[in-house]
């Protein structure tokens, strides 16, 4: 007997898995992924970060063989971090001349032309204080520390970066960096935007990865509350009107919806940042036999770009990389 209400009854053919593949309407693909790289100064070294099993520093020496990796897994984008060896008080080792990310960049560019090499601008890892800006009378000081961010985002343009990622949540940074690098002939060099950024308990693992706790304090004063949505909104279209290419929601996880406003209201690009405590969950818990590692992995990464994300940041890049090249 006919049943009287209304079947979804795509999931239930004979011919199920390849009437699912027929309906799916997210698919994630390898292209999706940009995968974050920390350099560290000095020679010899690949150290793995404890609280992110897989995930190494490489000094610039021994990256070699990771960035033929990736370029051979199809990854075709890298984030580059700087873990510095010495600090200071404006953070003059992210814009002082033949920096380490400078040489990353170009020696990344050496072993494969084709990558796209992003390159992360924020002063925190070279820092004393590990603030985001420089402090001027015990405050992180908006303003002051926008030429210092022009600065840096220029010395990676110099040394070939294809686009430069500000992440440090300063009111004007975009409009500061885009006039730095269009009055220096970068007029074609694309801005990614750390736009809504939260100050957020997931980036626990980070911070030990390039040793950039703050000090003192925290960074909810320049960071967003993660109470808020219709702010994220703001932030993001302050930074379009300034010039951003490619907008980002971070964290992701926590803010899929957050992810999914961006999505309907804005028609740039969109980037999510799958980050490092969203990372150390999963891999710890998988270790530990809670999960089915691959299966828990594509899931999240997949619900990412359900959400809208066009770009996922991710320290998965590799391992996803590989699952999906078998499929
Ligand atoms: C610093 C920066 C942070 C991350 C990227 N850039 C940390 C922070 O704001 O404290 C976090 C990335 C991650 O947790 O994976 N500007």
């Amino acid at each position: 007997m006919a049943a009287d209400f209304p079947r979804l009854r795509l999931r239930r053919l004979r011919t199920g898995q390849a009437m699912r593949n027929l309906t799916r309407e997210t698919s994630l693909c390898v292209e999706n992924l940009v995968c974050p790289i920390f350099l560290v100064e000095g020679a010899g070294r690949l150290e793995e970060i404890e609280s992110m099993p897989g995930i190494y520093r490489f000094s610039i020496d021994m990256l070699e063989p990771e960035i033929k990796q990736v370029s051979k897994l199809g990854i075709q984008a890298l984030l580059l971090f700087g873990v510095p060896h010495a600090t200071d008080e404006t953070g003059s080792g992210a814009y002082t001349e033949n920096n380490l990310i400078q040489q990353g960049i170009k020696e990344i560019k050496n072993i494969n032309s084709d990558l796209v090499v992003i390159t992360d601008v924020c002063l925190c890892e070279y820092t004393t204080h590990g603030h985001c800006g420089v402090i001027v009378n015990g405050n992180i000081d908006n303003d002051a520390t926008l030429p210092l961010l022009g600065k840096m985002a220029l010395s990676h343009a110099e040394a070939g970066a294809d686009m430069v990622a500000p992440s440090d949540m300063m009111d004007g940074r975009i409009g500061y960096i885009r006039k730095t690098l269009d009055a220096h002939g970068f007029t074609n060099l694309p801005i990614m935007a750390y736009s809504a950024k939260f100050a957020s308990s997931f980036y626990g693992p980070f911070r030990e990865a390039c040793m950039s706790c703050p000090s003192f304090g925290d960074r909810a004063s320049y960071q967003m509350q993660y109470t808020n949505s219709r702010e994220a909104l703001r932030e993001i279209a302050q930074d379009v009107k300034e010039g951003a290419d490619i907008i980002m929601v971070k964290p992701a996880l926590s803010f899929l919806d957050v992810i999914n406003r961006a999505r309907s209201s804005f028609n740039l690009p969109l980037a999510a940042y799958n980050v490092s405590g969203e990372y150390s969950m999963l891999k710890l818990g998988s270790k530990n036999g809670l999960f089915e590692e691959k299966k828990v992995i594509l899931e999240v990464l997949t619900s990412i770009k359900r959400a809208g994300a066009d770009i996922i940041i991710t320290y998965h890049a590799k391992e996803a990389a590989g699952w999906l090249k078998q499929k």
